[in-house]
């Protein structure tokens, strides 16, 4: 037998940063994020949410002004806008155009893409970013709650395909991330409730104090006072930038996915409500679902649970959702597991900030959580539209 062996490891390194109008032409943070790629002049793709250009008609020439007053060190090619939400996510022909303008503009591996936009536009502009020549720079302007805590600061993008959530797509960290809070003031109340899921999921896993903040300040989030939602924010961004960092598998060659707890019955709700539940939303369910049953395994205590249904019924978020009733159980921890990759899973609570692996779950027990949480929680307060028109799921939330 001949064997040869091949050894490298690469540095990834980037930095996340939170800032207020950065485009304001004397705002230099974005000039010198690119400076250091090089005191020479980029070339920029930049991709625009439709929903953030709806609420702010002078982004466009925001950013152009900004090229312009900034020419020595940026030429901008173009600016693409792509629909926000989670269809850009599944119709293909939204990659297929941002790869042809990348064709178009000429653009190479040392060009850059500028997403600005919510989580499913930075995974698409993303996903088409890294597969073009391999691999464009990527710079990531998040402009949602759950985009600056989670979706845009770490090292994955995904789209949808097979009628599976993220089933396709590429590890790539970015070049870079910037967070401009001002993008927020435009954000609808069930898009800012939805990102505040993903930090009371994160504080549940890994920082009790983090949730016990959270919990004290659950009626100023509920009212997205700023400095309560940047505090919220900016922790949370920093926890899941740590635990990618420091806990051994960036690029989730394992199973295990703590980062992904409550997203089993996430996911497939998403997939059930045709994204009628938005991810955090989903998400939100997911987590009083996995502490449901992180109870009844006797993982943790009634009042930990308590807790953790006050602040989610507190911040306005959805307990359960009338197509939880519908989930296959082995169905969706079967499509979990293929997700994750070898064997399954899940993580559950063993209190606050403190979590636990298993690979089994009792699916009876999961079943009657299931019908617990919609007698709890179904059907009270139920609405069919907020005051923005969005269609809203069924949901009960607690007075
Ligand atoms: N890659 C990852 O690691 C990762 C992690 C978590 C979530 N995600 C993905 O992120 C997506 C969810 O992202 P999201 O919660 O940001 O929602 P979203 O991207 O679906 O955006 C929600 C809505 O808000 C609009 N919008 C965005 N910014 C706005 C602004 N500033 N003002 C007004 N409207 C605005 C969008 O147009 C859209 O209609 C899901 O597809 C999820 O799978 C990815
Ligand atoms: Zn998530």
């Amino acid at each position: 037998m001949q064997k040869l062996e091949q050894r490298f490891s690469i540095q990834y390194a980037f930095p996340v940063f939170f800032t207020r109008d950065i485009f304001d032409v004397d705002n230099q943070l974005f000039a010198s994020v690119l400076m250091e790629a090089g005191e020479k002049c980029h070339n920029i793709l930049c991709i625009i949410d439709s929903g953030v250009l709806a609420h702010d008609s002078t982004l466009y020439s925001r950013v152009e002004k900004y090229a312009a007053v900034h020419s020595e060190i940026m030429q901008l090619c173009n600016i693409v806008t792509i629909s926000g939400g989670e269809a850009c996510k599944t119709k293909p022909q939204v990659i297929d155009s941002i790869i042809q303008h990348i064709h178009d503009n000429r653009l190479c591996r040392q060009s850059f893409v500028l997403v600005i936009g919510g989580g499913a536009v930075l995974d698409a502009g993303g996903y088409a970013a890294a597969i073009a020549h391999r691999g464009l720079r990527l710079i990531r302007m998040p402009t949602t709650v759950l985009a600056q805590n989670d979706a845009g600061v770490g090292v994955k993008n995904g789209i949808n395909a097979m009628g599976r959530k993220n089933f396709l797509g590429t590890f790539a960290p970015p070049f870079a991330v910037i967070n401009d809070f001002n993008f927020l003031e435009s954000l609808p109340p069930r898009e800012l409730r939805a990102g505040m899921a993903e930090a009371v999921k994160v504080a549940l896993i890994k920082d009790s104090s983090f949730f016990d903040s959270l919990y004290e300040q659950r009626r100023q989030l509920a009212s997205f006072e700023s400095q309560s939602m940047e505090q919220m924010i900016h922790q949370c961004a920093a926890l899941h930038i740590h635990h990618i960092g420091t806990q051994g598998d960036p690029f989730e060659f394992g199973s295990a996915r703590p980062l992904d707890f409550g997203h089993w019955s996430a996911h497939k709700l998403e997939e059930m409500t045709d994204s009628i539940l938005h991810h955090g939303e989903a998400v939100s369910i997911g987590i009083s679902l996995d502490s449901l049953y992180s109870y009844h395994k006797g993982m943790i205590g009634s009042g930990d649970l308590e807790r953790i249904f006050t602040i989610l019924k507190d911040l306005g978020l959805p307990l359960y959702h009338q197509a939880l009733a519908d989930i296959d159980v082995d169905t969706a921890l079967h499509e979990f597991q293929e997700h994750l990759g070898g064997e399954l899973a899940i993580t559950l609570l063993t209190g606050i900030g403190s979590k636990k692996e298993v690979n089994r779950i009792d699916t009876n027990l999961m079943k009657r959580c299931i019908e617990e949480l919609g007698l709890r929680f179904h059907g009270k307060n139920a609405t069919a539209g907020d005051e923005y028109g969005n269609s809203v799921p069924m949901y009960g939330v607690l007075n």
